[in-house]
């Protein structure tokens, strides 16, 4: 579920900061990108390159020398996270998030982030139930962070009460909430087309476009990951898909034919597939010689998958454009009378195909417009997941 999710993990100086590596370890297994920062605190208890070794990844400790081979800035840190948890959290670091103040790395990146925050206090039951603590957790919790409530135990002071970090399920289903990674999904039969179609006009030779495949699998592994029954139908191979049922098609004639099958019980169609809108009138039998100067195709329309795909399920399209984006996007949702569509420019830089990002806007039927930045297709397609299960 945390594929692809980066979080920023602040480690301070508790004792419980050893449990910070097995967290670590945990999050980076289920295919999160954790980027470390520890305090200086924190490193008198657990060494940076235990960190590194499980994370794969640079440590950082200080403003003043970013992790080799890495840009990495306060500033940078702050942006890349889609989450940043303080976990083992001090009173220490939870009295400067509360006063604002920016005096190091990982206070500074908390000061600098849009990110949500998640904070998991560890430390002696008295100094946690010391009402500065306490008032300062309200403050916090108050502006919309998350607290991991620590847990009642034996404490590493030979103490009985509460304060010992939370246990490593608590503070993962924290992450699952705060970045959406929950099966929110599960029971909704979607249908993804990917991928671009080929219209042959001899045994060898067909009329095909640049399409790559990646958002239509962008969008398939997003929905199979929140827990929806999902149907690709593709004309590429991109990557295997564990648990979703994948059809492979050549042509728009086959697509529209699997696509009729798959949503027959389905309540989301996205056609995210580059259909052709000709081919070729003739297939030759045998491969065409190259006798002439010039060569004549006649072409006709293929069918408009999404045009004839009609009952109660949701509808989505994508319109690539390279001008007039918006007014084009807008031509085709109610043409083809859609739910919603996906519109993005593919002449932008880093956008459209085969790109491994997109720069789209989300237009729905009643006119309104969603512009979302520049983001990896993976995060576009749980925009849109979001925007469906917004609305079902
Ligand atoms: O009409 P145009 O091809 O620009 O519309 C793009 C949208 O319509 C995409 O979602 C595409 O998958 C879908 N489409 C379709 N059948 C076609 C052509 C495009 O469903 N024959």
């Amino acid at each position: 579920m945390l594929r692809e999710k980066t979080v920023v993990l602040g480690i301070t100086g508790s004792i419980a900061a050893y449990k910070a590596a097995e967290l670590a370890s945990y999050l980076t297994q289920a295919g999160a990108k954790v980027e470390t920062v520890m305090t200086e605190a924190a490193q008198r208890f657990i060494s940076p390159l235990t960190l590194q070794s499980l994370n794969h990844r640079s440590v950082a400790c200080d403003m003043w020398t970013p992790p080799e081979n890495f840009d990495i800035t306060h500033v940078s840190l702050a942006q890349i996270a889609d989450v940043v948890l303080i976990a083992p959290a001090t009173a220490n670091i939870i009295a400067k998030l509360a006063h604002g103040l920016a005096d190091d790395l990982l206070s500074s990146v908390v000061l600098a982030t849009q990110a949500p925050v998640i904070v998991a206090p560890a430390m002696n039951s008295i100094m946690y139930l010391n009402q500065a603590t306490q008032e300062n957790l309200a403050l916090l919790k108050k502006r919309g962070y998350t607290i991991v409530e620590p847990e009642v135990g034996r404490l590493a002071c030979n103490e009985q009460g509460q304060g010992r970090l939370a246990a490593l399920d608590t503070i993962v289903s924290a992450i699952d909430r705060v970045t959406g990674c929950v099966e929110d999904m599960a029971g909704l039969k979607v249908v993804v087309t990917a991928g671009g179609t080929r219209e042959a006009f001899d045994p060898v030779r067909f009329i095909g476009n640049r399409s790559s495949g990646k958002m239509g699998y962008a969008l398939a592994e997003s929905a199979m990951q929140r827990g929806a029954e999902v149907t690709l139908i593709t004309t590429t191979e991109l990557k295997a898909l564990s648990g979703v049922q994948v059809r492979y098609v050549e042509n728009a004639e086959q697509m529209l034919e699997e696509v009729k099958k798959a949503t027959e019980d389905a309540a989301v169609l996205v056609m995210a597939a580059a259909v052709a809108d000709y081919r070729p009138k003739k297939v030759a039998q045998s491969k065409i010689k190259k006798t002439k100067d010039t060569l004549l195709l006649e072409l006709e329309r293929t069918p408009d998958i999404l045009s004839e795909i009609k009952g109660k399920l949701l509808r989505i399209g994508f319109a690539a454009e390279t001008d007039d984006l918006v007014h084009n996007a807008k031509r085709k949702l109610s043409g083809k009378k859609l739910d919603l569509i996906v519109a993005n420019d593919v002449s932008a830089q880093g956008s459209g195909f085969g790109a491994d990002s997109n720069k789209v806007i989300l237009i729905t039927r009643d006119g309104k417009e969603i512009e979302l930045p520049l983001m990896s297709k993976y995060e576009v397609s749980n925009k849109i997941w979001d925007w469906v299960i917004n609305i079902k």
